[in-house]
């Protein structure tokens, strides 16, 4: 049997996705993006802070290509749901104009956050312009974007892990788990 799994926040529910089987996916979206940049001596990551921090960086170790990275900071405007006003706190530092830039976030909800940015980048010029996503949730889509290399498609969960937060808790957790906010409460 296995070990029961002790996890370090209350709020968490159950793993949803082990620390295996992201390895393995990251492993082939690194693969696919090898080969897909074959021919590219420009190439950059460009993630989306802080979500994306630690799969970006498990991702680049995987991709057998020169590249370089860079991160923008993010956020929309309202707390709990997404809002169509997305903040850009941050911007990246590099020049893009001639670049391959893969935008790289931690996960698609509405789509906003990555319809905002895709927009802005694109006026930039790179040479090419793809979004790479760990995560999506279709349901919750409320505008279309091309996701280009995605990890997994999950339901309407909330979830935490491998970067992604509730509340700033929970980046540190080595899989991805949904959260149950009336857990440990009793
Ligand atoms: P969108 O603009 O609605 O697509 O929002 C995407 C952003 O919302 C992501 O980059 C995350 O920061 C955050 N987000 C959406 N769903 C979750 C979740 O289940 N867990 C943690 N963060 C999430
Ligand atoms: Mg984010």
């Amino acid at each position: 049997m296995q070990p029961q799994l002790r996890f370090p926040y209350d709020f968490i529910d159950r793993v949803i996705i082990s620390e295996a089987d992201i390895r393995t996916r990251v492993k082939e979206l690194g693969e696919a993006i090898t080969r897909d940049y074959q021919d590219s001596e420009r190439l950059l990551l460009l993630g989306l802070l802080r979500g994306s921090v630690v799969f970006l960086t498990d991702l680049m170790r995987e991709i057998q290509r020169p590249l370089t990275m860079d991160f923008m900071l993010v956020s929309s405007y309202n707390k709990s749901e997404s809002s169509g006003f997305v903040r850009i706190d941050a911007d990246h530092k590099t020049n893009i104009r001639g670049w391959d830039v893969i935008l790289i976030d931690d996960i698609v909800d509405s789509g906003y956050t990555i319809r905002t940015v895709r927009k802005l980048l694109l006026d930039r010029e790179p040479q090419s312009l793809k979004v790479c996503a760990l995560l999506d949730k279709p349901e919750r889509h409320k505008v279309d974007i091309p996701i280009d290399y995605l990890g997994f498609s999950i339901p309407d969960y909330f979830v935490v892990g491998y970067g992604l937060d509730y509340d700033e808790k929970g980046r540190n957790l080595p899989y991805i788990a949904s959260i149950d906010l009336a857990k440990g409460k009793d």
